[in-house]
């Protein structure tokens, strides 16, 4: 059974490993120059934040004991969050990991009452792109050779349901 659960401090590691293992999984050697930001202490520090502007955690998958999946999402005071990022174990794929996490992300957003949500993806990132869709992201615009050279970001958005009441 896959439980979804708050990232625990001994779980960075795996956790690092993991997005390592995915995000190689599309971008291959230029994910190297971002392994720094993705290293089990920087994990540990952005685990759980909160300031006046906004609130960020990251919740893991766990199965049988072992942790298969992550995802980071954020909720902003005005009624806009972020999807931050998703990885799934590679060897995990493709069985409902990413679903159980987006399911996850949809109930943080709801308590902090959030109107619409962003994210990005690769735009070669085919297996992304078909998760982003069938969870309702649409795409709103188009960054070339963004966050690397010769890779180019596809801009997401999705409404939800909540009213917000800009604060
Ligand atoms: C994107 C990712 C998180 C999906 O996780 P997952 O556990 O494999 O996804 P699920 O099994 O829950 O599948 C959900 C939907 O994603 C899409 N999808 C997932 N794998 C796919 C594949 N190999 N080909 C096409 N569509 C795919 C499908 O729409 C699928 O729905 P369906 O099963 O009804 O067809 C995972 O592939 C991953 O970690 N990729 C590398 C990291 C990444 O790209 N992160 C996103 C950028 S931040």
């Amino acid at each position: 059974m896959i439980i979804i659960r708050d990232f625990q401090n001994e779980n960075a590691a795996r956790v690092s490993e993991i997005i390592i293992a995915a995000f190689k999984g599309f971008l291959g050697d230029k994910f190297d120059e971002m392994v720094s930001y993705f290293s089990p202490e920087e994990l540990i520090k952005e685990a759980c934040t909160k300031n006046k502007f906004n609130v960020s955690k990251i919740f893991v998958a766990e199965e049988s004991g072992t942790v298969v999946g992550v995802v980071k999402v954020t909720a902003g005071a005005n009624g806009l969050g972020i999807f931050d990022y998703v990885g799934v174990d590679p060897k995990c794929q493709t069985h409902g990991i990413g679903s159980l996490l987006m399911k996850k992300a949809e109930e943080f957003w709801a308590e902090h009452n959030q109107r619409k949500i962003s994210t990005c993806v690769s735009a070669h990132n085919k297996k992304a792109i078909m998760y982003y869709l069938k969870h309702d992201f649409i795409p709103e615009g188009y960054c070339r050779d963004h966050f690397f050279e010769g890779v180019d970001e596809i801009i997401l958005g999705r409404f939800l349901k909540n009213k917000v009441s800009i604060i």
